[in-house]
Order: structure tokens, then C-alpha cells, then sequence
């Protein structure tokens, strides 16, 4: 059993992959949403879940949570042994690198897997998603369907000029 922590505001198709990707590699996959994380989060946690619930429905392995406090905490209370984590560029090494380190500090025995994005989803953010929306462009295909949709409604974005007919 695997934990992937997020924030997910919103969940990308980039994070669907890693969802998919480790739902082979994991009997029992729970994506989880941190609560009390950004201070200014587009959408609330009961609305990242949903959209969470939605996208993962059809991995049968895969549950959706919200957690607060130490993700090492949460891990324990959850018996989990491994943190599933994406990696897109070098850039993103860093910090995940230290986050898996403090991590097994805190909880020695919990180890972090790290799944290399797929290419076609290296360069997708949840924040440059939501940048490229609210100006206009075109986010198909970069989240999921009922993604886009909530993101128009909550950003009041008209549809992108190359999308309109
Ligand atoms: O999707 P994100 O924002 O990159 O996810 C970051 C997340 C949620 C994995 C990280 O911020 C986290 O685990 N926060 C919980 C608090 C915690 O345990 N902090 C110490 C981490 S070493």
C-alpha cells in the first residue's frame, strides 16, 4: 500500500498518470489531499476531492483522503510503508529530495518512490494550468474533463479562442 500526497488544486493529467502508473505498482493506492497547505487554495478540499473521486474512479485500487498535520504522521496512522511521489524536471529534485529525507527522519522505515513523469506530462503544473485558463488558452487535455469545466466556472474563463468554433 502507497500514499501519494498533494495538494491537487486542481488535479492534472500529470498526476492521473502517476495515479495510474502506481496503481499498478500498489495493491492499495490512496491519493491524499493536504488540508491547511496553501493558504490561498482555488479549491476547497471537499472540491479537490470530488474532482479527485471522479478522475480515479476507474482504478479500483485507488481511494481518495485529506490529511493535516506531519505527512509521516499520516502515513503511521495509515500503516503505509511507501510515499508515492512524481518527478517532472531536476527542478522539482531538490525539494522532493529533502522532503523524502526529512520524512524518513521522522518516521525511519517510511521510504519515498519516486515515478518519473511521462513526457507527455512534464511540463504540467496545477499552477501554470491555472494561469494559462484564466488568460484564455487552451488547457485541453492537460486535466481532466470535469477539471476544466469547474476551473471555467470558478475562474469565469470563456472558452479559448482555439477551442471556440
Ligand atoms: O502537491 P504538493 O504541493 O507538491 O505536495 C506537497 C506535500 C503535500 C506532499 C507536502 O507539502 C507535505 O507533505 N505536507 C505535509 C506537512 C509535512 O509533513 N511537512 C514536512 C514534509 S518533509
Amino acid at each position: 500500500m502507497a500514499i501519494y500526497p498533494g495538494s491537487f488544486d486542481p488535479i492534472t493529467t500529470g498526476h492521473l498518470d502517476v495515479i495510474e502508473r502506481g496503481s499498478r505498482l500498489f495493491d492499495r493506492l490512496i491519493v491524499s489531499v493536504l488540508h491547511n497547505g496553501s493558504k490561498s487554495p482555488l479549491f476547497s478540499v471537499p472540491e479537490r476531492i470530488e474532482m479527485l473521486t471522479e478522475a480515479v474512479a476507474p482504478f479500483p485500487n485507488v481511494e481518495v483522503d485529506c490529511f493535516g498535520g506531519l505527512l509521516a504522521d499520516y502515513a503511521l496512522s495509515k500503516d503505509a510503508r511507501v510515499i508515492l511521489r512524481g518527478i517532472r524536471a531536476i527542478s522539482d529534485y531538490e525539494n522532493e529530495l529533502q522532503m523524502a529525507l526529512m520524512n524518513r527522519r521522522l518516521q525511519p522505515g517510511l521510504e519515498t518512490v519516486f515515478l518519473l513523469a511521462g513526457e507527455a506530462f512534464s511540463f504540467i503544473s496545477s499552477r501554470l494550468v491555472k494561469e494559462v485558463i484564466s488568460l484564455g488558452g487552451n488547457i485541453g487535455g492537460l486535466v481532466p474533463p470535469l477539471v476544466e469545466q469547474r476551473l471555467r466556472e470558478r475562474l469565469r474563463a470563456p472558452l479559448a479562442s482555439s477551442q471556440a468554433q
